[in-house]
C-alpha cells in the first residue's frame, strides 16, 4: 500500500544551482525560493555553508537566507559540515540544518576533506548545538548505492552510516544516490537494509537521475514506505565532487507521478512549473524536466 502523503523536499536552490559555474546574483535565487515557497513546500534547502573555496556558489547563502520571504509551514535548511557552518545557518535562522557524510570512505575524503568516522565526530558538536537550539537535524549519505571512485558499496556500510547518524540525534536521514546508478531493486534492499536501524517514515530518498532510474526509484522506494523525497525544480543540478553526476531528479516529473497515484504533496505543479521556467531562463537552457517543459508548453 502506497503512503496517502509525500513530503517533497525542494532542494534545487541548494544542490541545484551549488555546482553552477557563472555566479548567480542572490536576487534570482531570492526570487526562485520565494516562487517555491508560494507552490506550497513544506520543506526546501535554500543554503549551504561551507567552504566557500570549495564551493563558490553557495557564498551568497547568508544573504539569500535574509532576503526570502519566508512562508509560514514551510521549513527552510542549510548544509552544516561544521560548527562554523551551524554558526552562520543559526544567524540566518535555518529552522533546520543538514549534516552530510558518505556510506563510501572514498567519497567523504574527496567531499569533506576527512574519513566518515571524523566526519560523524566532528557532527557531534553541531548536533549538540541544532538540540539545544530547537534546528531540527537532518543527516545526508551520499554514495548509498555506489561510489564515483570506489565502486560499489554495501547496504550493510548505509545502514552503519545510518545508526551513527542516528545517534547524533537526527530527525530526518537522507539515503543519497549521488551518481545516480541505483535501479529498483537495488534501492528496495537498501531500504529495507537501513530501515533495521531507523523508522522508515523518517527515511528520505535523494535520487540524482543521472541514468535516468529516479522517478522508478522513487515508486520502488514508496512500495517499501518510504515517503520523503528530495527533488530540483527544472531538474537542476550535479555535485561538484562527483565527476558527470547530473541533477537531482525534476521535482515536477515528481509531483506529476505522485499527484497521478493520487498522493498528497500540498504542492500546485504549476507554480513549480513556472519556478522551473524562471530559473531556467536565467540559466539560459531548457528546464531538465520532461513533465516541466510538457506542461509549459500547453
Ligand atoms: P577543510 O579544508 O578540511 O577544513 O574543509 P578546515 O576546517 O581546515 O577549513 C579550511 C578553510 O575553510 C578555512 O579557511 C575555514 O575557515 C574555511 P581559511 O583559513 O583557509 O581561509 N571553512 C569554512 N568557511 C565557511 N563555512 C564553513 C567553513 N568551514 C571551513 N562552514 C569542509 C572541510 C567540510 C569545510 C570543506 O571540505 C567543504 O566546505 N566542503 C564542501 C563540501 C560540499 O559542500 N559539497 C557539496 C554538498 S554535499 C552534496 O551535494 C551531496 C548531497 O546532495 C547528497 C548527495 O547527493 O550525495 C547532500
Ligand atoms: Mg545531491
Amino acid at each position: 500500500k502506497l503512503p496517502e502523503y509525500v513530503k517533497v523536499v525542494e532542494v534545487g536552490p541548494r544542490d541545484g544551482l551549488q555546482n553552477e559555474k557563472e555566479a548567480i546574483p542572490a536576487e534570482v535565487k531570492i526570487e526562485l525560493v520565494n516562487r517555491l515557497s508560494s507552490a506550497g513546500f513544506a520543506n526546501i534547502e535554500a543554503a549551504s555553508f561551507v567552504s566557500p573555496k570549495w564551493v563558490p556558489q553557495m557564498a551568497t547563502s547568508a544573504e539569500v537566507m535574509a532576503g526570502i520571504t519566508r512562508r509560514e509551514g514551510t521549513i527552510y535548511s542549510a548544509l552544516t559540515p561544521n560548527m562554523k557552518g551551524f554558526e552562520a545557518a543559526l544567524a540566518a535562522g535555518a529552522a533546520e540544518v543538514v549534516i552530510f557524510s558518505s556510506a563510501s570512505e572514498a567519497f567523504a575524503q574527496k567531499n569533506i576533506n576527512c574519513s566518515i568516522e571524523e566526519s560523524i565526530a566532528r557532527f557531534q558538536d553541531v548536533a549538540a548545538a541544532a538540540k539545544a537550539n530547537g534546528i531540527r537535524l537532518r543527516g545526508s549519505i551520499s554514495c548509498s548505492f555506489g561510489c564515483p571512485y570506489q565502486g560499489a558499496v554495501e547496504p550493510a556500510a548505509v545502514a552503519d552510516v545510518v545508526r551513527r547518524m542516528r545517534d547524533l540525534g537526527c530527525d530526518e536521514i537522507d539515503i543519497a544516490d549521488t551518481i545516480g546508478t541505483g535501479t529498483a531493486r537495488h534501492v528496495q534492499q537498501v531500504m529495507q537494509t537501513v530501515a533495521s536501524e531507523f523508522p522508515l517514515t523518517q527515511i528520505a530518498g535523494h535520487f540524482h537521475d543521472t541514468y535516468g532510474q529516479a522517478l522508478a526509484n522513487i515508486y520502488a522506494s514508496l512500495e517499501t514506505g518510504v515517503a520523503i523525497f528530495h527533488s530540483s525544480v527544472a531538474g537542476l543540478g550535479g555535485c561538484p565532487y562527483a565527476k558527470g553526476a547530473t541533477g537531482n531528479v525534476a521535482t515536477e516529473d515528481v509531483l506529476y507521478l505522485l499527484h497521478g497515484l493520487g498522493i498528497r504533496t500540498g504542492i500546485d505543479l504549476d507554480q513549480v512549473v513556472d519556478a522551473g521556467q524562471f530559473i531556467s531562463a536565467h540559466l539560459g537552457r531548457p528546464a531538465a524536466s520532461r513533465a516541466g517543459n510538457a506542461l509549459a508548453a500547453k
